[in-house]
């Protein structure tokens, strides 16, 4: 496996036994997150996405069967490893976000307990001072790289504005402009990345030596006993092995959490979230908290373990529009705060418009169609990705275009061929007989749909997507600072 690829789900195939039969919830897809990406999965209701997150994350219900496929994470295959090995990963490396904040946390334990809870349990004390040691440092060699990624946006679409109005000088100038900047953006990232390697070799030995002291401490202690117990006699003898368990066992510890290290660090993620007060909000229950606040909460949560991958199913479907986008710009804070790798599912191809790297579609416990977010939103080929796009919302009037007629199919019989097809008025003859292959749109773009064949009559998009296309084209794309 390449090494920037965080996640790698190959042919993934899961059933539900229940009394009408099974439910073939998600028929055999496959796709990779890379590094540091926001892969967004879209599709309605039903379409097998929290199927798909659940086995991942090794939580399917107890009727699940995982009737083949791969879940590639670190060379091992999620699949096969054992509950003891999962449960290192789970929380861990993988973090989960879920859509209803109350159902993921305990109505009656107060939310202090339920951040820190976590972290004393699976926390390891080294790994978490070695991740603190490094974070500033890191943090800053991250965001210089972004600032280059978007200088350079910036200047491609300035500079073909300013062509296009026909001011050749001011792209000179702006193109010197732009050396310059660039010139010293680039000492910049050499700079925070000769200090974050640095510091990674320093943290690195602070926290082995911390190791190796404590272990000393503890051997000292341990040998003096011994000592001691030469001329003891027998019930003193016991005591002083019981002092030595003891010992032992703290050293164990070491390397883990104490209670007052997981309080400070469930404060310090709380701030990190936006959560104001932590200090006393440590003390209070869920209910005592906004819906937007308690997704904080559970994003807090995610967080206490420093996992690598971030799985957010739906996490803003229960929220209003102002706070979903406040929800949404946290998560894309952390992101690159913390370099995570997240996969973003939604029914909602409008609220990834602006976050996702890479979209897949899916209907019908398959993929449909993926590709980089600027081809899914600008040249999408598939005709439920047509569909999903007139049922987005409008950027201006915030009126969906249009409903998508019908209904999902029912995946205790899933149907053959194109699973579209009975709700596409695009659909062909062979749409009802034969599964589509994906067809290659570009290196990083394909689609499953028989409109790609060679053979097939030549179909263009519906006008009215066009015309959506066109104007979100116009509109002024965000720009990071
Ligand atoms: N525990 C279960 N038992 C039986 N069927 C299930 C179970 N969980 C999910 N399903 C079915 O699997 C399909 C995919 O569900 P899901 O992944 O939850 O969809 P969504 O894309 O909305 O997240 C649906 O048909 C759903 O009814
Ligand atoms: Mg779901």
């Amino acid at each position: 496996m390449a090494k920037d690829k965080k996640l790698v789900v190959e042919d993934l195939t899961v059933s539900f036994r229940t009394n009408q039969g099974l439910v073939r919830a998600v028929r055999g897809i496959s796709f990779e997150l890379e590094e540091g990406e926001t892969l967004a999965i879209v599709g309605e209701s039903g379409s097998g996405k929290s199927v798909s997150s659940k086995a991942i994350m090794g939580i399917l219900e107890g009727n699940a069967i995982i009737d083949k496929g791969k879940i590639i994470y670190e060379d091992e295959d999620l699949t096969t490893i054992s509950e003891e090995n999962y449960h290192k990963i789970r929380g861990n490396k993988i973090g989960m976000i879920f859509q209803d904040p109350l159902s993921s946390l305990n109505p009656i334990m107060k939310i202090g307990k339920q951040i820190t809870e976590a972290l004393i349990i699976n926390g390891n004390h080294l790994k978490n001072r070695y991740k603190e040691l490094i974070h500033q440092v890191k943090m800053d060699y991250e965001n210089s790289k972004i600032k280059k990624q978007n200088l350079i946006k910036d200047f491609k679409s300035n500079k073909s504005r300013l062509k296009e109005e026909g001011k050749q000088e001011e792209v000179q100038q702006f193109k010197e402009q732009f050396q310059k900047d660039i010139l010293e953006i680039n000492q910049k990232i050499k700079d925070t990345k000769e200090a974050f390697k640095k510091e990674q070799i320093s943290a690195k030995k602070k926290v082995a030596d911390d190791w190796k002291q404590e272990k000393e401490r503890v051997a000292k202690e341990i040998q003096a006993i011994k000592e001691k117990m030469a001329s003891a006699d027998r019930e003193t003898r016991k005591t002083l092995k019981e002092e030595v368990a003891t010992l032992k066992e703290n050293l164990r510890r070491y390397k883990k959490v104490t209670k007052k290290q997981a309080k400070e660090r469930a404060i310090k993620v709380m701030e990190e979230v936006g959560i104001p007060q932590p200090e006393r909000r440590l003390k209070q229950y869920p209910f005592q908290f906004s819906g937007g606040m308690r997704q904080r909460i559970v994003i807090a949560i995610a967080l206490t373990l420093n996992p690598d991958v971030l799985i957010c199913d739906e996490p803003t479907t229960a929220l209003d529009v102002t706070i979903q986008a406040q929800i949404l710009e946290l998560i894309n804070k952390i992101k690159t705060e913390r370099s995570l790798s997240v996969i973003f599912i939604t029914h909602d191809l409008g609220v990834v418009a602006n976050m996702a790297d890479r979209v897949a579609v899916m209907y019908a416990g398959k993929i449909v169609e993926i590709g980089k977010a600027e081809e899914i939103f600008y040249n999408p080929k598939h005709p439920y990705t047509w569909a999903l796009l007139s049922s987005m919302p409008d950027l201006d009037s915030k009126e969906r275009l249009a409903f998508i007629p019908g209904t999902p199919p029912n995946m205790l019989f899933p149907p053959k061929g194109d699973a579209f097809a009975d709700r596409s008025k695009y659909a062909m003859k062979i749409d009802f007989e034969k599964e589509p292959p994906f067809f290659k749109v570009s290196d990083t773009h394909y689609a499953a749909t028989w409109l790609l064949h060679k053979d097939a009559p030549k179909v263009e998009m519906p006008e009215i997507i066009k015309k959506r296309i066109a104007s979100m084209a116009k509109a002024p794309k965000e720009v990071n600072e």
